[in-house]
């Protein structure tokens, strides 16, 4: 029976050690959260690293977790504190995740780094050939993997891959600086499906194809030697009606079911009828634009005095790739610019900002957006961003606004929310007073469309489509070799 497998570098569960004993906890970032959404409907498995380092753990914990994702369908290729330092911290997360969010200045090209990379798709790649089946269908995700494609090509050519890129595609004048672009682009060819979130990423990825390859390209066809390429558009959406029918419960509860959170919550709210909360989500990442928006609503806070004791900015940051030495720097700069802020304009009754250096339970989430009356979700660069999405999905009064950045991919999808350029603080500041002071009508015109998008294609259609598009690509290309 033909099966559909799935690759990428983390699983859906990672692994926690408290003292002796082993925990799977939910992974956090888009492509664990949207992928487990779907892949109960899947024949297969799904390949990745469990999150620890091998070394740290001892044969039996090593037995137990195996044992535990085994449970979960879950196959786990283990990484040593080398390949974690070099692999993951090092061309992962301090050459590509850089580069490909247009941040050139912190992008480090190093050697060593890019000798871990090859050797661990390799892994990855060893991985995947020994469980897959001839004609089965293999789906790699995200940045980690970008050489596994061609490996599993080389190898066993029958087998239908798919790949999808979780972060933008940058522009070829920015992926030209890369001294292995030509490796990466190769590595890259060997799927027969390449899908990336917005129509723009796709298109800088043909123009690399283009002068980097010298490939010719019809419409979304690459015709590469050997056979046809197809690429396309498929920007990922969430489990819409997950989000929103938690949400709709919390409106039904009665006061004895109600959390301790949202007791809290709606105590805070009832001290001032005009209170507004504004929520920002985010790992902790410096592509979020975190301290700008800091930095916008202090400006705020500045130009509209009126508004101080009365709005509230509820930010939770997750910790993200604490080892790498950018990631400290911003958790320091965010740190010390909300102790700024809140010394600045706060007061016995009032502290401007609520921050939150955690990880939240979903139920918690669900609970933040359904009580928020503004999310502020201003990326500098975001391959898509869910979160916008998630709070779409959780709006059941059909109220609420968002603020988001022009630079996230999502914001092709919700033009109804106000755009704002990350970089403009002041832009930011003014975006915030539209949207606490917009009109109740206006609100719920803007959100009723974005909810009727949100919901018509979520993150099931998304992966129906990619896996139809799988299909496809095996017609076009036996057309293709025929001709
Ligand atoms: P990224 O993939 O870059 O992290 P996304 O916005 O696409 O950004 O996805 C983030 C995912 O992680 C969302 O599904 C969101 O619900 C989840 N998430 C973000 N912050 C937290 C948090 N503090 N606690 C729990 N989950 C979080
Ligand atoms: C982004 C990436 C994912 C990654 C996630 C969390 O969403 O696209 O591939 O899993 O961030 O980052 P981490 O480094 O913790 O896996």
């Amino acid at each position: 029976m033909t099966k559909l497998h799935i690759l990428s570098n983390r699983l859906p569960f990672s692994v926690k050690k408290n003292d002796e004993k082993i925990e799977l906890i939910p992974s956090v970032g888009g492509l664990a959260t949207g992928m487990k959404s779907v892949y109960g409907q899947f024949e297969g498995s799904w390949i990745g690293w469990p999150g620890v380092e091998l070394d740290t753990c001892t044969t039996e914990q090593l037995l137990e977790m195996n044992a535990m994702l085994k449970e979960e369908k879950c196959i786990p290729v283990h990484l040593t504190h080398n390949e974690t330092l070099h692999y993951y911290e090092g061309f992962c997360n301090k050459t590509i995740w850089p580069l490909f969010h247009y941040f050139t200045q912190y992008a480090e090209y190093d050697a060593a780094d890019w000798e871990s990379y090859v050797n661990v798709n390799r892994k990855f790649a060893d991985a995947a050939l020994s469980i897959i089946g001839d004609d089965d269908y293999i789906w790699i995700h995200d940045y980690h993997l970008l050489l596994v494609p061609q490996m599993i090509k080389e190898t066993k050519p029958s087998v239908t891959i798919g790949f999808f890129l979780h972060i933008p595609f940058p522009s070829f004048e920015v992926f030209r600086l890369l001294p292995w672009r030509m490796e990466i682009l190769n590595g890259l060819l060997g799927a027969d499906l390449i899908g990336f979130h917005t129509f723009d990423y796709e298109r800088h990825f043909f123009s690399c194809v283009r002068r980097l390859i010298g490939y010719d390209i019809t419409l979304n066809h690459i015709n590469a030697p050997d056979r046809l390429i197809l690429v396309d558009a498929f920007p990922m959406g969430i489990d819409y009606m997950k989000f929103h029918e938690s949400s709709r419960h919390l409106d039904k509860q009665s006061e004895n079911e109600k959390s301790d959170f949202t007791k809290q919550l709606e105590d805070f709210i009832l001290q001032s009828p005009d209170r507004k909360l504004i929520l920002s989500i985010d790992r902790m990442d410096y592509t979020k634009g975190i301290p700008h928006r800091l930095k916008a609503f202090a400006n705020f806070l500045q130009n509209y005095p009126e508004y101080r004791q009365k709005v509230t900015l509820i930010m939770l940051a997750v910790p993200s790739r604490d080892e790498v030495e950018h990631y400290q720097l911003l958790k320091k700069e965010v740190d010390e610019l909300v102790g700024k802020i809140n010394g600045m304009f706060g007061d016995i009754n009032y502290t401007p900002i609520w921050y939150f250096y955690r990880s939240m339970p979903y139920q918690n989430l669900v609970e933040l957006y359904h009580a928020c009356d503004v999310a502020l979700i201003t990326p500098v660069r975001d391959g898509m961003n869910l979160v916008a999405k998630e709070y779409v999905a959780a709006r059941t009064g059909i109220d609420g606004c968002i603020i988001l950045s022009e630079m996230a991919g999502a914001a092709k999808e919700l033009g109804e929310a106000i755009l704002v350029n990350p970089n403009n603080d002041n832009e930011i500041a003014e975006a915030i007073r539209q949207a606490i002071s917009m009109p109740a009508d206006e609100q719920q015109e803007r959100m009723e469309r974005l909810q009727d998008r949100i919901k018509r294609y979520d993150v099931f259609k998304w992966a129906a489509e990619f896996v139809n598009s799988m299909h496809k690509v095996q017609h076009l290309q036996s057309e293709y070799n025929t001709r």
